[in-house]
């Protein structure tokens, strides 16, 4: 990456959505939006709710699949210059694996992200990244799958988030991005039912910030590799949070659809920061524990 910011995955498409208003050879990455090998039709609406302090959606990840991305996606990004972090989710360890090694081809992916926030079919529902022993699984498979840098990414409602980034480590992750959504509800208490068509949902937006500010400081203490820090990104400062917690880079995710430009502004204030008081290196930032 040649500035420490992306995108977080599932609110800048494919990057090409946003072409029109983002110079987007200006970040150091674009986070691409989770597929599985098949196209995934996502939830029924409505999916997506503001609520006072973020966003609740509940897409369903729905994606045109691996092999679209690979075909129609990437060569776009590709064409730029841009590395792209393409994130992946499957229904068993075996489909994470064989969507890993899709994207690792001729033409494929820079990195790979491992969203295990999604349900574990076979675990009665849970999510993959909620049980360390499945999370092992499932970043095992896809590291025999894959010599790509891989990425997993952490779910913030576990009791020990340091655990669980132990374990991502210590099966081959190189780095980790933290945090995805936490689910939460939203009540119409007018039509007496949950707003979402889905009942539940994830809340990001800054409700989440100092959520994940406080699990990257953790993780940090806990492990040697990188920290790709996300969660309520809205200003520079936001950003720099992350970085002062042990982070080394930052995605901006629902801060996208209030204003695309974001990213850029998180590009441009990270630098003032670091000129402002001498840093040469983003790792420098960190506050010792
Ligand atoms: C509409 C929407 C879709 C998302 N889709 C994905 C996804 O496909 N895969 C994933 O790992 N995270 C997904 N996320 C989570 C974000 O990548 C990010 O981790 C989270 O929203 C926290 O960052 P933010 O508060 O800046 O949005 C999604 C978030 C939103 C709001």
């Amino acid at each position: 990456m040649a500035n420490p910011v992306t995108v977080a995955s599932g609110t800048f498409g494919f990057g090409r959505e946003y072409a029109e208003y983002v110079d987007l050879r200006r970040l150091g990455a674009v986070t691409c939006k989770g597929v599985r090998m098949d196209p995934a039709p996502g939830n029924p609406q409505p999916r997506i709710a503001e609520v006072r302090a973020g966003l609740l959606n509940a897409i369903g990840l729905q994606g045109p699949g691996a092999r679209a991305l690979l075909e129609e996606g990437l060569p776009y990004l590709h064409a730029l210059g841009v590395p792209a972090i393409c994130n992946i989710w499957g229904r068993s360890a075996e489909e994470y694996a064989e969507v890993a090694r899709t994207l690792s081809g001729e033409g494929g992916a820079d990195a790979i992200e491992l969203n295990v926030s999604c349900p574990n079919v076979h675990g009665g529902g849970a999510a993959f990244g909620t049980d360390p022993a499945v999370l092992a699984s499932v970043v095992k498979a896809a590291r025999a799958a894959t010599r790509l840098p891989l990425f997993v990414k952490l779910a913030p409602n576990v009791p020990d988030v340091t655990v669980f980034a132990r374990v991502a480590e210590g099966e081959g992750a190189d780095a980790l991005s933290i945090s995805n959504t936490i689910p939460a509800m939203l009540i119409d208490v007018e039509r007496r039912r949950p707003f979402l068509a889905n009942v539940q949902g994830g809340l990001s937006g800054p409700a989440l910030h100092p959520i994940a500010v406080r699990l990257v400081w953790q993780a940090a203490a806990a492990v040697k590799i990188p920290i790709l820090g996300m969660g309520g990104i809205v200003t520079p400062e936001d950003a720099v949070e992350f970085l002062c917690a042990g982070a080394t880079a930052v995605a901006v995710g629902t801060a996208n659809f209030a204003d695309p430009r974001t990213a850029l502004a998180v590009v441009d204030g990270i630098r003032a920061y670091m000129e402002r008081h001498g840093f040469a290196s983003v790792r420098e930032i960190a506050i010792p524990h």
